[in-house]
């Protein structure tokens, strides 16, 4: 996969995707990640990147015409079906269910991290395919919301995840948070891993499993138990039973 990341500070999105899966991914070239300098398109002799914003009023934005060219590069190189995506906290918020359709389509994807107050509106709309927010909060900068959308889609791509990191396994992956995990050793200060762990009963170790994640998500998250009860082919009579188990040994 190939996404292009529009950045002011390539050196903070090479150094933060050096590392794990993301390192292993660009190292395997699962994932090609380039980054593209705004910068390397200002023309005059100071390079300049920002501008003030008409109507006044504090903080800067970024100078449109390094931008744009910085975006039409990127384009340049990417396949024309290429989504262009614009990290902002005005965007649609991101989720697990985002990004494996995203991932599906197998598009190149060009993200524009921001920095300052943002960027010219008229750069959103005529460059521009879709806004994305992860979360209602603002950082400084679109760096870090774009290494969440490239971890979050790169551990999806086919072979990325080995056996046993599989993605299927990962919490959200089936809308419901992920059950408790354990490992050595068997007791800590006197709290035991819980028995059926250790059975070798694999059917046995299932059922405990989506028993765990369905009570966490009851407790955690019931938006998501909802939107899962609410959903024929994603509630059964075995996840039934097993919340009402989970909740009764809950009182
Ligand atoms: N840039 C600044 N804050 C952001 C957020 N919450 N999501 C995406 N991009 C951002």
């Amino acid at each position: 996969m190939n996404i292009y990341l529009i950045s002011l500070f390539p050196e903070l999105v090479h150094q933060a995707a050096a590392f794990g899966v993301l390192g292993r991914a660009i190292k395997q070239q699962q994932l090609n990640l380039q980054c593209i300098n705004p910068r390397d398109y200002a023309q005059d002799k100071h390079r300049t990147v920002d501008d003030r914003p008409y109507g006044g009023g504090p903080g800067m934005l970024m100078k449109v015409e390094p931008l744009a060219k910085a975006i039409m590069a990127a384009k340049s190189e990417a396949s024309d079906n290429a989504k262009v995506v614009y990290m902002s906290p005005q965007g649609q918020q991101v989720n697990q269910q985002l990004f494996v359709s995203t991932a599906a389509e197998r598009r190149d994807l060009i993200l524009i991290a921001g920095r300052y107050e943002g960027i010219d509106e008229r750069l959103i709309e005529s460059l521009v395919d879709a806004e994305w927010s992860i979360g209602d909060y603002v950082l400084s900068g679109g760096e870090f919301a774009a290494l969440v959308v490239v971890d979050a889609i790169t551990r999806l791509i086919p072979g990325v995840l080995g056996d046993d990191e599989s993605a299927m396994q990962d919490s959200f992956m089936d809308g419901l948070l992920d059950c408790p995990h354990y490992t050595r050793p068997e007791s800590i200060d006197d709290e035991a891993v819980p028995e059926v762990l250790l059975s070798g009963d694999h059917e046995a170790i299932r059922r405990w499993r989506l028993k765990q994640a369905l009570g966490r998500t009851w407790l955690r998250r019931p938006d998501l138990l909802d939107v899962m009860q609410n959903d024929a082919s994603r509630w059964d009579e075995e996840k039934a039973d097993l919340l009402a188990e989970f909740k009764k040994e809950h009182l």
